[in-house]
């Protein structure tokens, strides 16, 4: 679905990605791990067209969408929940999920509240008032509103009790099951990568250093224990 290809991005004369090279498949969770510093969000960034990149290209079902605005990319069905969520706090539940339409118009599908039913509860609450699992839900479902094929997730169980993880976990795995999203999971948990994400690979040093199938990827493995240091 999406190939990018040979991607070097950085800050003015930083380079952080150093040629990238990662297919997600459509209608997976491909998982993207890395330590703290290594490029994660960087990545995102330019797919979502935030950041310009410096050379390589990346392609969208065929279609090179290397240099393409983020509202474009909007519409070509990305979207993505920024690290830290950046929910609206002072609006109500309902109104940020309304902003979440305002690139495409229309009405809430309604299988978002089937995803996400909780929600349907707290509406007319404050988002800052919510719990920090439910602002990453609501985070989850303002950009699921606009029906993404690919939604693009920036380490969404940072901060979350494990409990409020698995939540998530079920929701990715619902998602793709029900086959209308394809989901890029850049992670540091390994427990919540595990258990949903069919192919992890790591990001090291700004290139991609290994892949492996999600289940296999025990704290043992060779490669947690090098590129994750745990
Ligand atoms: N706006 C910026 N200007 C200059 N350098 C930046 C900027 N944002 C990030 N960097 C640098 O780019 C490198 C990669 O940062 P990035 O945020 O992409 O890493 P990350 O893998 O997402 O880390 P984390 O796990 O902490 O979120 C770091 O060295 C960081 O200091
Ligand atoms: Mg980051």
């Amino acid at each position: 679905m999406l190939e990018i290809r040979d991607l070097r991005a950085g800050y003015g004369q930083s380079m952080v990605l150093n040629g990238v090279n990662l297919d997600i498949a459509h209608g997976t969770v491909t998982a993207l791990l890395g330590r703290n510093g290594m490029g994660k969000t960087t990545l995102c960034r330019v797919l979502i067209g935030l950041l310009p990149m410096t050379s390589g290209t990346i392609t969208l079902d065929n279609d090179s969408i290397s240099h393409m605005a983020p509202h474009r990319l909007a519409r070509r069905g990305l979207a993505y929940v920024p690290q830290g969520r950046s929910i609206f706090a002072r609006f109500t539940v309902q109104e940020n999920l309304d902003l979440g339409l305002s690139a495409r118009g229309g009405r809430i599908p309604p299988h978002i509240f089937e995803w996400f039913p909780m929600l349907a509860e707290l509406r007319g609450r404050r988002a800052g008032t919510l719990s920090g699992g439910e602002q990453q839900m609501l985070a989850l479902a303002r950009a699921l509103v606009a029906e993404p094929s690919l939604l693009i997730l920036d380490e969404p169980s940072e901060g979350l009790q494990p409990s409020r993880v698995t939540a998530i976990g079920d929701v990715l795995l619902r998602i793709v099951a029900d086959k209308r999203v394809t989901v890029f999971l850049v992670e540091q948990n390994l427990a919540l990568v595990r258990r949903v994400a069919a192919i992890t690979a790591f990001l090291v040093d700004g290139v991609i250093a290994g892949g492996a199938a999600g289940r296999d990827l025990s704290p043992q493995s060779p490669l947690i224990q090098r590129y994750l240091g745990l």
